[in-house]
């Protein structure tokens, strides 16, 4: 406690650090420190219980998935036992208050456990993912409490599995240009159209899909909807094949006057745009810390091969070359760290008051944690010279899973709009 390090308004001015300060790995950044006038000091300590989730999410992720990443990638095979797993512990909805079936935890600890299962399994790390921040998290917000019994419960619960249905074959980034309809036909709506690259469809219990239902409105005229697996006219296609993630199936959603009562309707008409943005604000917390997740088991392969082989008579850990790369791996991993910790800090926030936003502070943790993560398995793979290029190493799964990082939930490029159009309002 009282760490000692102090921001004063730290967009305008430098960065006032007492010299006995050191970020370590865990410590949570402070984020009213980054915007008051006479900040307090930060603190970087996580609770007991933010503490007791992550070495929970680590004990199960080291035991049980880690053993079985590798297969899982080379065979594409849906970890069925461990999304069970994940299940029992509470990992289904770990930010979800306990009346409405999960965890009762914050999104610190959400973060830190997508970390650790990431770490193990990046494919096992975003079927948590998108159950978590994407299906649970905006039905917590915006559903009825007659939505939140029938679905909340059981998704948070892990006894059902969700997905996100947002985008579709020609609208990836321009997401309300979307072109799936749903039109009122008395109490029902009836959806037709598409939607692709769907994480957990084929083996999701539910959509949560979202439909223009007033072409003229743009953006206002969107409408997100339950789909229960089943419904007549909603037809999962089979999985697609990734260059990486192999093992978290995805798939393209056909919708053919497919019929859904308006009681399956989330959140108001018209809402859905709204509903759909303010959800991956809270997804992109999840993607970054997944990217964490991969680097950091890049990072420490590398540092642990770097100290055992040896070139021209010496460890290649003793080598400028390889020190520099693993002083810049250890500073970004770190960066990033401390950017999703304040992203998700705020995004606790913003469960008590709802004026807090956390847009641009996601978007920065996942800009930053995505590139990084693709800059850190590349200079890990390096260090492993042509073993990191075999597949009888982690190194290769770990450089081809970090790469979507970059991509879903909002690309790179998207970020950076996002991270402008904020820093531009002032
Ligand atoms: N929270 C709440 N409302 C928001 C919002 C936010 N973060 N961002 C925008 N809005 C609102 C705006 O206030 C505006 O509302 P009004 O009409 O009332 O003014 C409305 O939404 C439209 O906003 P914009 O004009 O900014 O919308 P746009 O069409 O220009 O798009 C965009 C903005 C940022 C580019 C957005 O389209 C976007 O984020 N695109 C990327 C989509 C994406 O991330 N897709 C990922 C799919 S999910 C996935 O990948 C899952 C997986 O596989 C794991």
């Amino acid at each position: 406690m009282g760490v000692g390090v102090l921001l004063r308004n730290c967009y305008a001015k430098p960065l006032k650090v007492f010299p006995n300060a050191r970020i370590q790995p865990g410590w949570v950044v402070d984020p009213g420190a980054l915007r008051c006038q006479s900040p307090p000091p930060m603190e970087f300590e996580l609770t007991e219980e933010q503490q007791m989730v992550r070495k929970m999410a680590r004990d199960f992720a080291e035991r049980e998935v880690a053993p079985k990443a590798r297969e899982l990638d080379e065979e594409g095979r849906w970890p069925e036992e461990l999304v069970e797993g994940m299940a029992e512990l509470g990992l289904m909805g770990v930010a979800v208050p306990d009346e409405h079936g999960g965890a009762g935890m914050d999104n610190v600890s959400y973060a830190l456990a997508i970390e650790e299962i990431s770490r193990a399994c990046a494919s096992t790390g975003v079927i948590m993912s998108v159950n978590n921040s994407l299906v649970c998290d905006p039905l917590l917000k915006f559903a009825s409490d007659e939505q939140k019994k029938e679905w909340l419960e059981p998704l948070a619960q892990g006894q059902k599995l969700g997905c996100f249905g947002l985008t579709e074959p020609s609208s990836g980034s321009d997401a309300s240009n979307m072109q799936t309809v749903a039109v009122r036909d008395g109490d029902d709506w009836v959806i037709d159209g598409s939607k692709n690259w769907i994480t957990n469809g084929p083996h999701a219990d539910m959509i949560l899909v979202f439909c223009n239902t007033n072409r003229d409105l743009g953006s206002r005229g969107t409408t997100a909807f339950i789909v229960p697996k089943g419904t007549e006219g909603f037809n999962p296609q089979p999985r697609d094949h990734k260059l990486g993630i192999h093992a978290a199936h995805s798939c393209t959603m056909f919708f053919e006057n497919c019929r859904v009562p308006d009681r399956l309707r989330v959140g108001d008409e018209g809402m859905g745009f709204k509903v759909a943005m303010s959800t991956l604000d809270g997804g992109r917390i999840g993607i970054a810390a997944q990217a964490l997740g991969i680097a950091r088991a890049a990072f420490e392969k590398a540092v642990a091969y770097s100290q055992e082989r040896k070139a021209f008579g010496e460890p290649l850990s003793k080598k400028q070359a390889i020190q520099f790369k693993i002083a810049d791996m250890a500073m970004e991993l770190d960066a990033a760290r401390v950017l999703i910790m304040r992203a998700a800090w705020l995004k606790d926030q913003a469960t008590k008051d709802k004026s807090v936003r956390h847009t641009q502070e996601s978007a920065m943790a996942k800009l930053f944690a995505s590139e990084m993560a693709t800059r850190v398995t590349h200079q890990s793979l390096q260090i492993f010279g042509g073993y990191g290029y075999s597949k009888e190493y982690d190194m290769e799964r770990h450089y081809r899973d970090a790469r979507i990082t970059e991509i879903y939930e909002g690309t790179s490029e998207i970020m950076r709009i996002v991270i402008a159009a904020n820093a531009l309002k002032g």
